[in-house]
């Protein structure tokens, strides 16, 4: 039996064409209102919210015979969940380390480690972290998403600006710079329309220091319509207190992880020490580690490194720990969303004879599970103290730390800000 199509159908859909193009000729261009277009949106990623790749030029030592010692070409570093298996683990963690150089006070690679960051001003590699796109690694997926269907093009007004997540910002300065490039070349390419710069975790106190040390106020109003920050630890985070000592499994890594395997990798990067809590919002009485014998507070830091025999920790805190200073408020509107709600480490016990080498007990208060309210609003401060520009608040109740990335309200309020409703 043949299939005839329907000739009233036919005509229907060729009128609608006709139609279609008619109106495009004639109203499209001159008599009708183009839709609203989002301004053009930088993604400013978090810690462990970038890919990067390594290549082994040649290891002088590994840790199991299992290990490489060199490759022919560059290989996915993070995220790769096949990297997280028994033994091979420990391989990836001594990848991944950074040795801190205390003459120079900078980091660099483990020797026979070549790493590169990939995908810096495309979108895809901060929206998913692992090259599979497996769940675990979704990161600004759903943004992203939610912008392309409002009209966005991947690539050409959402673009991400990755980096190496590792390190703290006074190491970063190649990459920033490309930042001020990456911000004047979208905003050319995009019919000089201004920038919504939007961070996640980490990337919000980068951003923060990007503004006040990369660029001065002439540059900020002439190419930055707002910085939204979603979940920012902007005066640091209690988890960096337990990293140190014990090391942690982060929340952020899905992926079940031994923190006693990441504590030498998680004290290596500068990062860490660069999200340290801050006196900005931890007074000096407040305890932050308790032990059996002594009592820890942003007042004797250097004991807390000493105690837990990590003293190259100290010379990494004096570098990175108080980059963004007094945090200063950047001049430019700032629309700061977080999360709260979700019961979040405030203060950590070890007993007698734990410390610092087995997990604390916790004892929670309010934030995102990862960054504690105090540090996250960190913002309130510039309210009515930021070079004349607006600061608005927008607290997510029960949004977690990563899951904030995908909640309705936090989207809604991104909506806002790139097609300038708030
Ligand atoms: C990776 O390292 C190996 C060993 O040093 C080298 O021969 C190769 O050229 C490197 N690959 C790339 C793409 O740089
Ligand atoms: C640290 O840096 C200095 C100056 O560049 C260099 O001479 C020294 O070899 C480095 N130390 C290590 C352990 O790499
Ligand atoms: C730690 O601080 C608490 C509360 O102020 C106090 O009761 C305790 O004695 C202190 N512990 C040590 C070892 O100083
Ligand atoms: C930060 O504030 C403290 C206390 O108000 C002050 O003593 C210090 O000089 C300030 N530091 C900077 C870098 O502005």
């Amino acid at each position: 039996m043949r299939v005839v199509p329907n000739p009233s159908l036919f005509i229907f859909l060729f009128s609608c064409f006709l139609i279609g193009q008619t109106e495009s000729r004639w109203f499209g261009k001159y008599g009708r209102q183009q839709p609203p277009k989002g301004l053009p949106v930088i993604l400013v990623p978090g810690d462990g919210g970038s890919q990067i790749e390594a290549n082994l030029t040649g290891k002088p030592s590994t840790v199991h015979y299992v290990c490489s010692k060199q490759t022919a070409d560059y290989f996915d570093l993070w995220l790769n969940l096949e990297l997280f298996s028994p033994l091979i683990i420990d391989c990836w963690t001594d990848n991944m380390q950074l040795v801190f150089n205390t003459t120079t006070g900078l980091s660099e690679n483990m020797p026979g480690v070549d790493t590169r960051i990939v995908g810096f001003g495309a979108s895809e590699s901060v929206e998913w972290l692992d090259k599979s796109k497996a769940s675990q690694g979704r990161y600004f997926f759903d943004i992203v998403d939610s912008m392309v269907s409002w009209g966005y093009r991947r690539g050409k007004d959402v673009v991400g600006a990755p980096f190496d997540w590792r390190r703290s910002p006074n190491e970063l300065n190649e990459y920033l710079i490309q930042l001020k490039t990456l911000v004047e070349t979208t905003y050319r390419w995009n019919e000089n329309q201004k920038i919504v710069l939007v961070g996640h975790s980490m990337g919000n106190p980068l951003s923060l220091y990007f503004l006040n040390n990369y660029v001065d106020q002439a540059w900020k109003d002439k190419y930055i319509s707002s910085f939204v920050s979603l979940a920012a630890p902007w005066a640091g985070s209690m988890q960096i207190v337990r990293l140190f000592a014990s090391g942690y499994n982060m929340n952020y890594y899905r992926v079940i992880l031994p923190p006693s395997h990441l504590r030498a990798m998680q004290r290596s990067f500068t990062s860490s020490a660069f999200l340290f809590p801050s006196p900005v919002a931890w007074k000096p009485h407040e305890i932050l580690a308790t032990t059996a014998t002594k009592n820890y507070t942003v007042s004797n830091i250097k004991e807390f490194f000493a105690d837990i025999d990590y003293m190259v920790g100290w010379e990494q805190y004096k570098q990175a720990a108080r980059l963004n200073g007094n945090l200063t408020a950047p001049g430019v509107p700032v629309h700061c969303i977080y999360g709260t709600g979700v019961p979040t480490p405030e203060k950590f016990e070890w007993a007698a004879g734990y410390f610092p080498d087995y997990p604390p007990t916790e004892f929670m208060g309010d934030g995102d599970g990862t960054v504690n309210k105090k540090s996250a609003t960190v913002c309130t401060n510039w309210i009515n103290n930021n070079q004349g520009k607006k600061v608005t608040v927008h607290e997510v109740f029960q949004a977690d730390h990563m899951a904030i990335l995908k909640h309705p309200n936090a989207i809604e309020l991104v909506r806002k800000a790139i097609f300038q409703e708030m």
